[in-house]
């Protein structure tokens, strides 16, 4: 829905989210934080323009596969939920992990894919999948999505650039039912690139340290370029070192550089990185959990004696790493630092959206 109608049906929409927020019982892993107190009484704001439900739509991209996308965009995303921010993934990749990391994949609610691809094909809003946590929706990706290629392609020869424009229509009209929207890539697919940065407003881009990751973010700097062209609101939110066991000035000058050399001017690289933790990132694939959840049942299970007492094997059989707290705690200082920079961003925006967002409380997260 555009125009008019749909900008009225929209801010309903959110004024009816801010009010369920608001009246939503603090999340078991976090309190809810308040919304702002400076925040405008809704039914006064003023309208706005179309391009606006995308204001907060995040992609997560870099060409190179295996960086963290998926990894911190699911934890990013259950975490600012489990706060009470509504918030909304679109998974564009054909493996799906999201699925994993979320853990439902082949269960009900995967579709692996089709509902998305029906929707750009036909045009009609995204339909989300709804409670795959407690105020996190879910767009699945998916084996269907192998004919959004060749799709796009045969579009793009017909109507030209233009035809990148597919996700944004299908997303916009739902979008601003949320506080968040993140949309994660599959590596070494521009054609879903576009899409993604045609659709985004954000661009967060996750990177290892390695020559690969830097080549990867490069690409992405020129789709970055190409896609300004139809989407001039596109920004660079920053990168973000990911299963890096370095503290390192260096490394970390190492990165900045990459990221000036792919994107120009600024280079924004997030302080928080997340730490290199392979144990807890299995046991966070295999069992479908995040790693909050998992710092939660790392906190609930035996201690290793009792255990043993118990007739466990010694190594623990299945005992979960307790460096989930440690890797829960660099998404949650990630998840602050995201959302200062947007608050920060849209303070100094005059088209920013006119319900700010939640102040994000370092004690709320922590
Ligand atoms: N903190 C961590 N330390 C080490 N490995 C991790 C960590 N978190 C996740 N991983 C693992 O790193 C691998 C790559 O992560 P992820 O799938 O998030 O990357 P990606 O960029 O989304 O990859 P793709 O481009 O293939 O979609 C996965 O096997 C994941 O389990
Ligand atoms: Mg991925």
């Amino acid at each position: 829905m555009t125009g008019p109608a749909g900008r009225a049906a929209r801010s309903a929409t959110r004024r009816r989210g801010t009010r369920a927020r608001a009246g939503r019982a603090a999340g078991t892993v976090t309190p809810v934080p308040d919304v702002a107190p400076d925040h405008p009484d809704q039914s006064a704001a003023p309208d706005q323009p179309d391009g606006d439900a995308l204001a907060r739509t995040i992609a997560m991209v870099n060409d190179k596969g295996g960086v963290g996308k998926t990894s911190i965009v699911a934890n990013l995303a259950c975490q600012f939920s489990a706060a009470g921010y509504r918030c909304l993934l679109v998974d564009l990749n054909r493996q799906a992990n999201l699925a994993d990391d979320l853990g439902f994949r082949d269960g009900p609610v995967d579709d692996h894919g089709a509902g998305l691809l029906l929707s750009i094909v036909s045009g009609s809003p995204l339909r989300p999948t709804e409670g795959v946590r407690p105020g996190l929706d879910v767009v699945p990706g998916g084996a269907r999505l192998v004919d959004l290629v060749p799709l796009m392609v045969s579009r793009v020869q017909e109507q030209g650039r233009e035809a990148f424009r597919a996700l944004a229509d299908v997303l916009a009209p739902v979008a601003g039912d949320y506080d968040l929207v993140f949309v994660d890539c599959p590596p070494e697919t521009t054609i879903l690139t576009d899409l993604a940065l045609t659709a985004a407003r954000w661009v967060l881009m996750p990177t290892k340290s390695d020559v690969g990751g830097l080549v990867g973010m490069r690409l992405v700097g020129e789709r970055f370029t190409l896609a300004r062209e139809l989407n001039p609101g596109l920004r660079l939110l920053g990168a973000v070192l990911f299963a890096t066991g370095s503290r390192s000035r260096v490394v970390h000058a190492e990165v900045r550089e990459a990221v000036t050399r792919a994107f120009g001017g600024h280079s924004p690289l997030f302080t928080t990185s997340i730490r290199h933790a392979e144990r807890t990132a299995q046991d966070a694939r295999r069992l479908g959990k995040l790693a909050h959840e998992l710092e939660q049942e790392v906190a609930a299970q035996p201690a290793w004696w009792a255990a043993l007492r118990a007739g466990q094997k010694e190594d623990g059989g299945r005992r979960l790493s307790p460096t989930a707290a440690s890797v829960a705690g660099d998404y949650r200082d990630l998840g602050v630092e995201l959302l200062t920079l947007l608050r920060e961003a849209e303070e100094s925006d005059t088209t920013a959206p006119a319900t700010p967002l939640a102040r994000p409380e370092q004690e709320a997260t922590s």
